[in-house]
């Protein structure tokens, strides 16, 4: 059995076939208890978590929750690998070897597709099995395998099978015979459930960066860290390389320190999002790809002309999208690698014209570029024409950055001017995120903030998530004289091409 104890499994049904859904701790802990929920309240989030939708969960009663259970254990203990592969931590395929017996439907040839086509729900799908045998000694038939859980004897049949067997005069037989299941035909959650200590969790997701699949492992799934890189290696067909990232990500350059588990060790890697191409070192910069539907989000906001100041650039999915809709565009990046691929990437793109890059401390980038330009085109640019915009992706640390724009600018124009449009990112741990996040940014800027859109960007854990604060910056604090920002070190000047020895120019 599975391990109760620590866990809830939950089965579900759909109108053709059982499945076994994996454990979902969140519905657990709330439920304290098993049980059967229906397959159409379930959905999958955007990391392929399984979550109910407005369910409501029907408790079942002891002994009736455990005969379904039970049944369902079957299926699952059926297409289990052999259960000697159970603390296995250097991977040995051919020990996965088992074998079932599978019930077969002898059909003459001429008919084998159409039988096929509508017993589809019925015939069993494995990964790559052969769901039809050849018989050497009988030239007119074949066996079509079918699901042993949907079907035992002729009895299994419905009226629409039936009705079918009759127009193509067939007399359906069904019969047992061993098949032999090895470990090309098991899927990845199976053989871990297999392999890893009964009742733990056996997460396999990752994320995919190029060829790369970047896991995130627990604890307990350690010592079987090879062996987990190899299955996700083995099973997913474009993949060359798997890594765990081994701490959390607490550098200065948001890149994370990982291991590879298997496959090769160069992490030079493309990746394409939303129709823009990126190359860069995935062990030296930050790429998340989870973020390509924000990316998206804030270029959706920009249009031909605009200015945009990225704060905190990364390699480029701001900034290059943002140039591609033939906007003017400052990035910048703190992470000389990141500064490398981004000034790389520009060119790949062919937007080295309307990017500049700069590698230094955002803080200092606003101080400078962003006050020299913002004051440039404040002046000459009409509010209904171009918007300027300044993006700050850095959640653990950019809205301490904002008080960076309290009196940036010496004195308002007297006419009515383009005040920058600021999208801030912040992680939040609070009941309330958007309330957290608003006043975090309105301390930093010493100002009430009257109107601003807050939008949830993902959930980074069960408790933390990851916020996106739009809002024009106020005149109130763009402009003053209680600061004299010219007096700010000019140590951290721009980076320019002597400086950081890239082969680029500061116009990419
Ligand atoms: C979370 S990543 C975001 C990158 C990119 N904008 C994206 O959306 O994928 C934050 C970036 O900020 C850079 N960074 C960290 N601290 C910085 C600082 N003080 N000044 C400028 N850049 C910094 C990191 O190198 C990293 O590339």
């Amino acid at each position: 059995m599975l391990g109760w104890e620590h866990k809830i499994q939950l089965y579900c049904r759909s109108d053709h076939s059982k499945r076994l859904i994996r454990p979902c701790y969140q519905l657990a802990a709330q439920l304290n208890s098993y049980g059967i929920i229906p397959f159409n309240k379930l959905a999958q989030n955007q990391s392929k978590q399984w979550f109910c939708q407005g369910y409501t969960f029907q408790k079942l009663n002891h002994f009736s929750a455990m005969s379904e259970i039970k049944e369902n254990c079957e299926e699952a203990e059926l297409f289990s690998p052999n259960p000697n592969v159970r603390g296995m931590v250097d991977l040995d395929r051919d020990a996965f070897t088992k074998t079932i017996q599978v019930p077969v439907l002898r059909v003459r040839k001429e008919i084998l597709n159409k039988v096929m086509k509508s017993l589809k729900h019925k015939v069993l799908r494995r990964p790559h099995l052969k769901r039809i045998i050849d018989d050497p000694k009988d030239d007119n038939n074949k066996d079509i395998i079918l699901d042993p859980i949907l079907v035992t004897s002729e009895e299994s049949f419905d009226d629409r099978d039936r009705e079918l067997f009759k127009q193509l005069d067939l007399s359906p037989q069904v019969s047992q015979v061993d098949l032999q299941i090895t470990y090309e035909n098991f899927k990845t959650d199976e053989i871990l459930e297999a392999v890893l200590p009964k009742g733990q969790d056996v997460t396999s997701s990752f994320s995919r960066v190029g060829h790369i699949a970047h896991m995130n492992l627990r604890d307990h799934q350690l010592p079987y860290k090879n062996l987990i890189g190899h299955v996700i290696l083995d099973k997913n067909p474009g993949l060359t390389s798997v890594v765990n990232k081994t701490n959390i990500i607490d550098s200065t350059y948001r890149n994370f320190q990982m291991e590879v588990l298997a496959g090769e060790e160069n992490m030079m890697t493309k990746v394409k999002e939303n129709g823009v191409t990126y190359e860069f070192d995935f062990s030296k910069v930050y790429w998340n790809s989870r973020l390509a539907t924000e990316h998206d989000r804030i270029t959706g906001f920009l249009k031909k002309g605009d200015v945009v100041f990225d704060v905190f650039a990364g390699v480029g999915p701001f900034a290059i999208p943002a140039a591609k809709r033939s906007c003017i565009v400052y990035a910048n990046d703190l992470n000389p690698e990141s500064y490398k691929w981004l000034v790389h990437n520009c060119k790949l793109n062919k937007v080295g014209n309307r990017v500049q890059a700069f590698n230094t401390d955002g803080r200092e980038f606003i101080r400078t570029v962003v006050k020299e330009e913002l004051s440039k085109c404040i002046k000459s640019s009409s509010p209904e024409k171009t918007s300027l915009h300044i993006v700050m992706n850095l959640p653990a640390l950019a809205l301490e950055f904002l008080d960076a724009f309290r009196c940036l600018l010496p004195e308002q124009p007297q006419m009515e001017i383009a005040l920058p449009t600021v999208h801030c990112y912040g992680f939040s741990k609070d009941d309330n995120p958007e309330k957290e996040v608003k006043e975090r940014a309105e301390e930093m800027l010493g100002a009430t903030l009257e109107s601003c859109a807050i939008h949830l960007v993902r959930k980074v854990a069960p408790n933390k998530e990851m916020m996106c604060i739009s809002f024009q910056l106020p005149a109130v604090v763009l402009f003053g004289s209680d600061r004299n920002n010219d007096d700010e070190p000019s140590s951290k000047r721009p980076r320019t091409e002597e400086d950081s020895g890239v082969d680029s120019k500061t116009q990419v």
